[in-house]
This record gives C-alpha cells, sequence and structure tokens, in this order.
C-alpha cells in the first residue's frame, strides 16, 4: 500500500480540484467502505477542505473521551447545523458549552427520566390504537408521531401533537439540504440555492412551534422541574437570552426525537426482516408482560428486548458518524495530522468491522448476551466522552418502551421483499422512502 509522507496510507484517488467530492457526493456510505480499506487513519478531500477517516476504536476513544482537549466541534460541524441549531448545546463549544450543559443535566438525572415512562407507553398505546390488522402504515412517521409527543409531554410538558406534520414537513426541508447536488458543494457560501431556501422554510416552521410552546407555558413555569421550565426560569431570571432559550428548544426538539424514531424504524424492519429474531422478541414480551403494559420494574426482565434495540442501532445507527476538528497538530496511529484537519468517525463502519463483530452483516441480538472482548469504542450509538448524548438514558427506555408496547399487541410485516435500506446521509442516517409496513395483530 502506498504511503505518503505524513504516515500511513494515501486516500482514495480523488480528481483535480475537487478531489473526492464527487464520490463523496454520490454515496457517503460507499465512500467510507472503500476509504475504510485503505487503513484506520484514511485522507480525503470533499469541497476542498482535509478529511480523515478514523475507524479503529481506540483512535475513536482518544479523540472523543481520553485526549478530546486537543479536539473541537469545529466551524465546518458548526456551519452545517448552526442555521438551524443556533448555539444549543450540541453546536455549543468550551465554557459556553460547559456552562449549558451543567444547567440542563439535572433534567436529565435518572430518576427524571424514569418518571417518564407512563408517557412514553401511553403515547405508544395511541399509536397502536390508529392501527388495525392489515392496514399499511408508514413505520418512519408512525414512529416520529410517537417519539414528538414523548419528546413534548415529558420535557416541554406539554402535548403538541397538533404540531406534528408542521414538524415532520419542517424536518423533510431541512434534510433535503444534504440531497442538494454534489456541484454545490464547491460553491461560495453566499450563493443560496434552492436547497437553503428549502431549508430556511424549514427552520422559519420549527422557530414558528417553538414560539407556541414558549407562549403556552410562560407564566406556568414556576415549581415545575421539566426542561422547558428550568430554561424559561433561567431565561425570566436573565441568565440566558431570547436568542439561547430558542436554540436550546430547537436542539432538544430536533436532536430528541428524529434519532429515537429512526432507532425505532430500523429495529421494526430489521425485525420483520428476521423472523427468528421477532418470534423470539415476543415469546419474551408475552412470558413478562402478560396483558399488562411494560413498567419500570418489567425493564430488568425484558433482556432480550434490550438487546434487538441494542443491535439495531449497531446495523444501523441513527447517528452514522460523529465529527471532531484537530485543534493542535496529532499523531494518529503514527500519522501526522495537522490541525484544522477534520475528523470522520463513522459508526456506520466501526459498528460492521469484522474485526470486531462475527459476520457483521447479520442482525443477531444474541451477540450482546456473552461479554465479547472488544474495545469500548467499537460501538458508540451515542457518541463518547464529554459532549456524549445527553439523552442517551431518556432514548434507550423510550426505544424499549414503544417496542414492547407495540410489540405485545402487532407483528409487523415487510412490504417488498426486504433487503439492505437505501439511506440518505445527513445528520442522521435516514431511509430515502417512506418504510412501509402492515401492522398484523396478534
Ligand atoms: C437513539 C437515539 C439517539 C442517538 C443515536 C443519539 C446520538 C447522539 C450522538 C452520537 C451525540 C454526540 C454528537 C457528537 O459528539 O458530536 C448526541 C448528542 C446529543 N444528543 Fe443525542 N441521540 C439520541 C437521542 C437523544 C435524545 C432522546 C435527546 C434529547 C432528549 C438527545 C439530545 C442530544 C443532545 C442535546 C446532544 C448534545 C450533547 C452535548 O454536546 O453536550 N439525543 N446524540
Amino acid at each position: 500500500m502506498a504511503e505518503t509522507d505524513a504516515g500511513g496510507p494515501e486516500g482514495p484517488d480523488g480528481w483535480p480540484v475537487v478531489g473526492n467530492t464527487f464520490q463523496f457526493a454520490r454515496d457517503p456510505f460507499a465512500f467510507y467502505e472503500r476509504c475504510a480499506e485503505l487503513g484506520d487513519v484514511v485522507p480525503y478531500e470533499v469541497g476542498g477542505m482535509t478529511f480523515y477517516l478514523v475507524t479503529h476504536p481506540d483512535d475513536i476513544e482518544r479523540i472523543l473521551s481520553t485526549e478530546h482537549r486537543k479536539f473541537e466541534k469545529g466551524a465546518f460541524q458548526r456551519e452545517q447545523l448552526s442555521g438551524v441549531l443556533g448555539e444549543g448545546l450540541l453546536t455549543s463549544e468550551g465554557e459556553r458549552w460547559r456552562e449549558q450543559r451543567q444547567r440542563i443535566q439535572p433534567t436529565f438525572g435518572p430518576e427524571k427520566i424514569d418518571s417518564y415512562v407512563e408517557i412514553m407507553t401511553d403515547c405508544a398505546q395511541g399509536a397502536g390504537r390508529r392501527w388495525w390488522d392489515g392496514r399499511q402504515v408508514a413505520v418512519d412517521e408512525e414512529m416520529r408521531r410517537i417519539t414528538v409527543q414523548i419528546l413534548a409531554r415529558s420535557l416541554f410538558g406539554t402535548d403538541i401533537g397538533d404540531h406534528v406534520e408542521t414538524i415532520a414537513d419542517a424536518m423533510g426541508d431541512i434534510g433535503a439540504q444534504a440531497e442538494a447536488p454534489a456541484a454545490t458543494a464547491l460553491l461560495p457560501e453566499w450563493v443560496p440555492t434552492p436547497w437553503d431556501r428549502r431549508a430556511q422554510r424549514g427552520v422559519d416552521a420549527i422557530d414558528g412551534v417553538i414560539a407556541d410552546l414558549i407562549e403556552r407555558r410562560r407564566g406556568d413555569a414556576e415549581g415545575r422541574d421539566d426542561l422547558l421550565s428550568t430554561l424559561l426560569v433561567a431565561h425570566d431570571e436573565g441568565e440566558i437570552s431570547r436568542g439561547t432559550l430558542r436554540d436550546q428548544l430547537v436542539t432538544f426538539l430536533l436532536a430528541g426525537h428524529e434519532t429515537t424514531s429512526l432507532a425505532l424504524t430500523y429495529t421494526w424492519y430489521l425485525l420483520a426482516e428476521n423472523p427468528d429474531v421477532r418470534e423470539r422478541l415476543h415469546a419474551e414480551i408475552d412470558d413478562v408482560l402478560g396483558d399488562g403494559v411494560p413498567t419500570m420494574a418489567d425493564l430488568g426482565n425484558l433482556s432480550y428486548t434490550e438487546q434487538v434495540v441494542t443491535e439495531a442501532m449497531r446495523y444501523y445507527p441513527p447517528v452514522h458518524r460523529v465529527v471532531r476538528e484537530a485543534s493542535e497538530d496529532v499523531q494518529l496511529r503514527g500519522r501526522n495530522v495537522e490541525q484544522g484537519a477534520i475528523l470522520t468517525m463513522p459508526q456506520w463502519i466501526v459498528h460492521r468491522d469484522a474485526r470486531w463483530y462475527d459476520d457483521p452483516l447479520e442482525f443477531r441480538p444474541e451477540r450482546w448476551a456473552a461479554d465479547r472482548d472488544r474495545p469500548d469504542y467499537a460501538y458508540f450509538p451515542f457518541g463518547g466522552g464529554p459532549r456524549r448524548c445527553i439523552g442517551m438514558r431518556f432514548a434507550k427506555l423510550e426505544a424499549q418502551l414503544i417496542l414492547a408496547t407495540l410489540a405485545r399487541n402487532f407483528r409487523l410485516e415487510l412490504v417488498g421483499d426486504g433487503g439492505p435500506l437505501d439511506l440518505t446521509s445527513g445528520v442522521t442516517a435516514s431511509p430515502t422512502e417512506p418504510v412501509e409496513m402492515v401492522p398484523r395483530v396478534r
């Protein structure tokens, strides 16, 4: 394999000037796969910027956790996300981030999250009431509806069921930016494309939802301890600006529902493709729940259900890559990585690496039953280190409860032949088409 002066393998061949921009834009997942075949730290060029694909769990652990001070989220990511999210928890850095995380962390304490169990099962049951035997449903939309409702009722203490369609449409408008043709990546930033304009429409719609949320809870925040009240009180006491309040709420509204709804969509799809696993899941749920609705106490006995969700997030990680910028020169696997370089750490590749997973393309929840000796960061659907997902406990609890509640009454079947899903690479990996399935009453 060819070595560069900086040490380590050369990247994939690209074109003059545009580098790997077109290969990347055509199919980022396939592009990552090609890069990963070349080594564990592989350079590539997109849109005039230098990236490295980092695929060894030990390096990922250094970047996200043990040596996190040498890396930051960086301008690249801020530019990608801040048009929508502003400077909320996901996009801010340094002291501003630390202060926000400290303020919000208590609303994500284990006891607080566990107190949302009933809201979670209630919203799942509500969806079940809209399903009947043989009625085809778009599972991604159904899951999104449930997770938006749960988020609003738990963290925002209000029901925004009437906004679900607005949020879904806005997410589509914002997400479409990721599908803009590769050539737009080469345009100067100040040239607005039709995709930018569509995204702006989405942002405006989300802002409308947030304004309504704040309005509904005005004057009713004292004495409550959910996320919205915590932020409203901080705003009223002059600790955070109106802009920060807005940015935080948009961040939680978007980061807090889309990811979990994708995890569940992929779970249902993989279960339908693997009927043996599905049967084993139903058997566990019948055994533990009988005719009941899952409670906190049941979760400890639903270990196969937990393994199913864990394995689905390995197979189709909703966040398919985490990105950092080197804030100083560093060495990774003997290669010099210069300050300012952008490091892409793809769960998509690491979770399917045969060094850590036997038969990685098989959906096999049982692999999580035995303690296999694999590096910690061979599995990192929620990222890691100080910037690890604040909603991890919330998301895991929610996914298991929704799955158990609905699988108690329904078996979901595929429409069509199954096979690998076509995914779009934005901030999340989302299906290019609605995921149509048919519920059968059990
Ligand atoms: C299956 C569901 C979820 C997945 C796969 C997921 C994934 C992630 C990942 C990978 C990160 C780290 C990003 C980075 O380091 O650059 C992250 C951060 C974050 N997530 Fe999640 N997430 C999920 C659910 C949630 C939920 C339910 C919430 C809120 C209720 C949430 C809110 C956030 C926030 C605010 C951050 C930024 C944290 C910080 O930087 O301090 N996520 N998430």
